[in-house]
C-alpha cells in the first residue's frame, strides 16, 4: 500500500510518519519510510538545490522539472521496488505537493502539471493521501522554530520564506484537491498533538484498507 503525507510547512508530517511507522512495526509490518524531495541518491543532490534559501532566480518551470526529476528517480529506485515487494510505503510528500505548490502556489497550469507528472511517475498514484491540515500562521511558526533549532533556516528555508499568501494558496489548493478526490484523500486536523494526529491517520489507513477488503491486524 502506497500512503502519502501532504500539507503545508510545519504540519508535522515527518513526526506523524515516524509515529505511524512504530505503530505498524508493533503490528508486524515492515514499512518503508521515504520522502520527496530527496528519497533517492540523485534526489538528495536535487533537494539541496531546491530547498536552499540561497538558490535565487530559479524559474517556476525549472523548479518544476527538478521536482519531477527527483520524483522519477524516486519512483524507479524506491517506490516501485517496495511496491513489488508488497511493503507499506509511507512517503512524506509526492505529486500533490507539485499540484499544490507549483500549481496553486506558483500558478502553473494544472492540466499541464498532471501530464508532466504522469510522465515522471508512469501514472503511479498513491492508494491513500493523508492531508495534515492546519492554519498557515501555526504551520509557519512551527516550521520556523524547527529550522532554527536544527540550524536549517538557510539550507532548507527557501519555501518557508515565501509569502503568507503563497502558503494560503497552497493550503486552499490542498483542500480543493481533497474535496475533488474524497476516496483517495483523508483530511486530518493537524493542530492536535502528534499522537492524536497519528491515531486519526491510522484509522484513515484502516478505513482505506477496509474499503479494499483488507485490514491491518
Ligand atoms: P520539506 O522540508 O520536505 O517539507 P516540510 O517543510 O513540510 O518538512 O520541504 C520540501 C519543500 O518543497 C516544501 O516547501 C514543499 C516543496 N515542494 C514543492 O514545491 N513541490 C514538490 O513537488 C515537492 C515534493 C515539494
Amino acid at each position: 500500500m502506497f500512503i502519502t503525507f501532504e500539507g503545508i510547512e510545519g504540519s508535522g508530517k515527518s513526526t506523524v510518519m515516524g509515529l505511524m511507522a512504530e505503530e505498524l512495526r508493533l503490528r508486524g509490518f515492515d514499512p518503508v519510510l521515504t520522502r520527496e524531495p530527496g528519497g533517492s541518491g540523485l534526489g538528495r543532490s536535487l533537494r539541496s538545490i531546491l530547498l536552499d534559501a540561497r538558490t535565487h532566480g530559479i524559474s517556476g518551470r525549472a523548479e518544476l522539472y527538478l521536482f519531477l526529476a527527483d520524483r522519477a528517480q524516486h519512483v524507479a529506485e524506491v517506490i516501485s521496488p517496495a511496491q513489488e515487494a508488497g511493503q507499506i510505503i509511507l512517503c512524506d510528500r509526492y505529486c500533490d505537493s507539485t499540484f499544490a505548490y507549483q500549481g496553486y502556489g506558483r500558478g502553473l497550469d494544472p492540466e499541464q502539471l498532471r501530464r508532466v507528472n504522469d510522465m515522471a511517475t508512469g501514472g503511479l498514484m498513491p492508494d491513500l493521501t493523508l492531508l495534515l491540515d492546519l492554519p498557515v500562521p501555526c504551520g509557519l511558526e512551527r516550521a520556523g522554530r524547527r529550522n532554527k533549532e536544527a540550524g536549517t533556516t538557510v539550507s532548507e528555508g527557501r519555501f518557508d520564506a515565501e509569502s503568507r499568501n503563497f502558503h494560503e494558496r497552497v493550503r486552499q489548493g490542498y483542500l480543493a484537491m481533497a474535496a475533488e478526490e474524497p476516496e483517495r484523500f483523508a483530511v486530518i486536523d493537524a493542530s492536535q498533538t502528534a499522537e492524536d494526529v497519528m491515531l486519526q491517520c491510522l484509522s484513515a489507513v484502516e478505513d482505506s484498507l477496509r474499503r479494499r477488503g483488507r485490514g491491518l491486524e
